[in-house]
């Protein structure tokens, strides 16, 4: 396995020094995967604590050549920075300004790449449209697929470009970027090719992930056995052009009755772990449809959206998460901008997940159909009102659990030493105030590999 992650453009050089002061608060993240009580727990460094935001004992972050060297008291940092042979004089400083600071945000599933817009959906789910009825009469999914395939390389980066600058400004340094709007080789090929683009452009990193499997393509509909004509063709063709092209990490599969069924989807990422790619589930967002267990089977690293899963669904995922077991839990990736603007009234069971110890990560599903929304903030907010988590937990989601959803918990997610310097001051003092501004402007400053990429202040 090749590692496919791309850091943010800066092959150029490294970043300097940063010495990020004048915190009200730093929620480091720190101390690995959130379950169960820890989910709520986002291991803050409080200045209240120490006298306020510019006192000596105040909590600060120190970056090295875009990694972290040090976070703590500002008196113990700078002493064993100066002790450690990285003289002060060679940091820059950054102040907070009395905001809240956490790490760069994680986005661990979006559709980024497509063309053409499709907002008469909202009309016809007004009347009563079902998602799947839209899809069945060539809307849906497939009107995008139409679009995209005529679009040009040019335009899909410029359209991704687009979207990551507003990922960026609200707070977003990793996201997740799936094909799936091809649905024929060369098209799924030249998305995947963008999304590599985009990563190697920066200074967001950009994770690829294979989805041909989203919808049956059009060319095999009309067909009676068009479904496993399709999946046939995604084993034959699309897969090993996908893993000869060597640009997607990881393999998806739309697992939803009246899509593709349990036993194609298992097939179909067998097949890709078998070529080297790394599972992930759309499972079981509309009805229960043992997607949920097959993730936690395959030891896929996250099972999404789980908007009704089954019971033995969720004791599958809790018994995969379950800290004994061997490797990596399943993490459960919830997008609530999805059933919102889905306008359903029933939400992913976030309490019952973590409850049962399931590590739990939001994610925003951007595309255009069901979640138009490049914001984690948004999405930190529904998390809030309409799945019953708190902010903290929510902001677990959106950090360290959605790093470990995309097999980077070692690399982002969390502000500790060794991790690479991605962080956002907000202007906003503490983290229950993160998901109590919907739709607000909350960022000040983003930092990335330790180089300011946004800057509001
Ligand atoms: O995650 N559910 C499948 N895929 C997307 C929606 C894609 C679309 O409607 O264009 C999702 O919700
Ligand atoms: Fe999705």
């Amino acid at each position: 396995m090749t590692f496919r992650v791309i850091n943010g453009g800066l092959e150029s050089g490294p970043a300097s020094g940063l010495l990020v002061t004048g915190a009200a608060a730093i929620a480091t993240l720190a101390g690995g995967i959130r379950r169960g009580a820890t989910q709520d727990d986002v291991a803050l460094l409080d200045a209240g604590a120490a006298g306020g935001p510019d006192a000596p004992g105040a909590p600060v972050v120190a970056a090295w050549e875009g990694r972290i060297v040090a976070v703590g008291p500002r008196d113990a940092v700078e002493r064993a920075l100066e002790a450690g042979g990285l003289p002060l004089g060679r940091f820059a400083r950054l102040d907070a300004a009395g905001g809240l600071v956490t790490p760069g945000l994680v986005d661990p599933h979006t559709h980024l790449l497509f063309a053409g817009t499709r907002e008469a959906e909202l009309r016809l789910r007004q009347q009563g449209a079902g998602y799947l009825d839209i899809l069945a009469a060539g809307g849906g999914i497939l009107a995008t697929v139409a679009a995209t395939r005529a679009a040009s390389v040019e335009e899909l980066l410029a359209h991704g470009r687009q979207w990551l600058d507003a990922m960026l400004a609200g707070g977003t340094t990793t996201v997740e970027v799936k094909s799936g709007y091809g649905l024929d080789l060369p098209t799924e090929l030249r998305l995947l090719e963008v999304a590599y683009q985009l990563g190697l452009e920066g200074p967001l990193d950009i994770v690829p992930t294979y989805l041909g499997a989203h919808a049956v393509a059009p060319e095999f509909r009309s067909r009676p056995d068009g479904a496993e004509a399709y999946v046939r063709h995604l084993l034959d063709a699309q897969l090993p052009g996908v893993a000869a092209q060597g640009r997607a990490r990881f393999c998806d599969v739309f697992c939803e009755a009246g899509v593709f069924t349990p036993e194609q989807s298992r097939r179909i990422l067998e097949a890709a772990m078998a070529l080297g790619m790394e599972p992930r589930l759309h499972a079981d967002e509309l009805a229960p449809s043992g997607g949920a267990e097959l993730a936690a089977e395959l030891g896929a690293w996250s099972a999404d959206h789980l908007g009704v899963p089954s019971e033995a669904g969720v004791s599958a995922l809790a018994a995969a998460a379950a800290p004994s077991g061997d490797g990596h839990p399943t993490v459960a990736t919830l997008l609530p901008t999805t059933s919102w603007f889905l306008m359903k009234s029933e939400h992913a069971p976030a309490r019952q997940l973590i409850e049962r110890g399931v590590p739990v990560a939001l994610g925003t599903d951007f595309n255009p159909g069901t979640s138009p929304t490049p914001s984690l903030t948004l999405v930190m907010t529904l998390a809030v009102l309409e799945l019953a988590m708190t902010p903290a937990e929510a902001l677990a989601a959106v950090t360290v659990n959605a790093a470990h959803a995309l097999a980077l918990g070692e690399e982002v997610g969390s502000l500790e030493p060794g991790r690479a310097a991605d962080l956002v001051i907000w202007r906003v003092p503490n983290v229950d105030q993160l998901p109590y501004w919907p739709a607000a402007d909350l960022v000040r400053v983003v930092v990335k590999r330790g180089r300011i990429v946004h800057d509001r202040t």
